[in-house]
């Protein structure tokens, strides 16, 4: 099996590409070896490897970033995901990439599944819908796994930022009125092997099972690690300077995932927790 990565060193990517290497002739890019907002790299990139498979990594993440450039967002999540999805189906490879929760306008009193009806509020997750629907549109054979609050040990996370701060004594004002399931990047590329493993195919959500806020979140991490949870406070989203506008409510319902794979996934505290005890034997956050 041949796999191509794009966005390959992102916190995604190169978990995938650990965990598809054993299984796998793997290439793995990232923005010098593909520019996926060019169609014709995209092209001459799947000619060339030959993938049987191409898994998407690559994306515009920078979800505040995002909207004072909302023309740079669209490029890379709408046009990229069309790019590669065509590329794809030209050569009859099958394609699998990634949503968000943020396409959805957090109303919801039950955990989101995978039917419920897109409402995103940012332009993240405008352009993320909008890159599902070119997925769609293009007609080829993909899987989309919809997760959210990511962490992981490559490149920089919430969890990894909240306890730099508290270790340097920092006060720390968090949103206690989101609410969402943490996601280890791990657990996520070894959902995608499940989910593959099992023949799945269209849309499914994945994230660590029960819920928290950001604010449960960081007290959760600075209590593991000894450090005085009186340096954080609770806040309202609406009281803090984000500019882009998130849903209340995101949790996603794992309960396709578990149908497809047989598989139910790990509550987010233990998932958090082997993260924790990973960067520190790393030192990561000294
Ligand atoms: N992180 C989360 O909490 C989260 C939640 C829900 C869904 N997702 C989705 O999961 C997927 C993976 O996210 P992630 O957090 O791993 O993203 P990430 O860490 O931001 O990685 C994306 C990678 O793509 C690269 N890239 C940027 N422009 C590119 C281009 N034109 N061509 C090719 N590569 C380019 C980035 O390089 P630079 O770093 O140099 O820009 C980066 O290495 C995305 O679809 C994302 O929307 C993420």
């Amino acid at each position: 099996m041949r796999l191509l990565i794009t966005g390959g060193r992102g916190l995604l990517g190169k978990e995938i590409a650990a965990a598809f290497c054993d299984r796998a002739e793997v290439r793995s890019t990232d923005l010098e070896e593909l520019d996926v907002t060019n169609p014709a790299a995209c092209r001459r990139e799947v000619d060339g490897f030959r993938p049987d498979m191409v898994i998407h990594c690559a994306a515009w993440t920078a979800v505040d970033r995002a909207e004072s450039e909302p023309e740079r967002t669209r490029l890379l999540n709408v046009e990229g995901t069309r790019n590669v999805a065509r590329a794809c189906r030209e050569r009859g490879a099958l394609m699998v990439t990634f949503g968000t929760d943020y396409i959805f306008d957090g109303t919801s009193s039950r955990p989101y599944r995978e039917e419920d009806a897109a409402n995103p509020l940012s332009v993240y997750g405008k352009t993320k819908w909008a890159a599902e629907l070119a997925l769609r549109e293009e007609g080829g054979d993909h899987l989309l796994v919809r997760t959210q609050w990511m962490f992981g040990p490559a490149g920089r996370n919430f969890i990894r930022t909240i306890l730099e701060k508290a270790r340097r004594g920092e006060t720390l004002r968090v949103a206690s009125d989101q609410v969402g399931c943490p996601t280890f990047s791990r657990d996520l590329a070894a959902a995608v092997r499940n989910l593959l493993g099992a023949g799945a195919r269209g849309t499914v959500h994945f994230s660590s099972v029960g819920e928290t806020t950001w604010f449960g979140l960081a007290r959760h991490v600075l209590e593991r690690c000894g450090l005085p949870a009186a340096l954080l406070s609770p806040a309202q989203t609406r009281d803090l300077p984000y500019p882009a506008p998130r849903p209340a409510y995101g949790v996603l319902s794992k309960e396709k995932y578990r149908a497809i794979t047989g598989v139910s996934p790990r509550p987010w505290e233990e998932a958090v927790g082997e993260y924790l005890e990973m960067i520190e034997s790393e030192g990561g956050t000294r």
